[in-house]
């Protein structure tokens, strides 16, 4: 399916679900309040593909979504996982991403990407 609606209400908080969009698996991951607190101070100069929290989060800071394929060579990454609080690690080749997908060690080049998505209500997301 070209879009797909997802209802967040059970992806409860701190929790992250694995959904498919295009053929490609898609995170849908709930921060806490202290997941959020922990990547607000995080120096741009400090990382590899600089994005703010805000940028990767456009809508709504405790919600992020993102196509759950490593930057590095396509493997899934496991959510909730990895040096990073509710952050995401690769075990292809040991690519950490932290809890805004952001690639923080390891190869992965680049953050992981975030589709285009709207709410269609305060528990409705619509993908693609
Ligand atoms: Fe993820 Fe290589 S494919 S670290």
């Amino acid at each position: 399916l070209a879009t797909i609606e997802i209802d967040i209400a059970s992806v409860a908080p701190g929790s992250c679900l694995s959904y498919k969009w295009r053929g490609k698996p898609l995170f849908v991951k709930h921060r806490t309040p202290s997941e959020i607190a922990a990547e607000a101070n995080t120096p741009l100069s400090s990382l590899r593909d600089p994005e703010t929290p805000d940028q990767r989060t456009p809508i709504k800071p405790e919600w992020l979504i993102v196509i759950g394929i490593c930057t590095h060579l396509g493997c899934v990454p496991v959510p909730n996982s990895g040096d990073w609080a509710g952050g995401f690690y690769c075990p292809c080749h040991g690519s950490h991403y932290d809890n805004v997908g952001r690639t923080r060690k390891g190869p992965a080049p680049l953050n992981l990407e975030v589709p285009p998505y709207k709410f269609l209500s305060d528990n409705l997301v619509l993908v693609g």
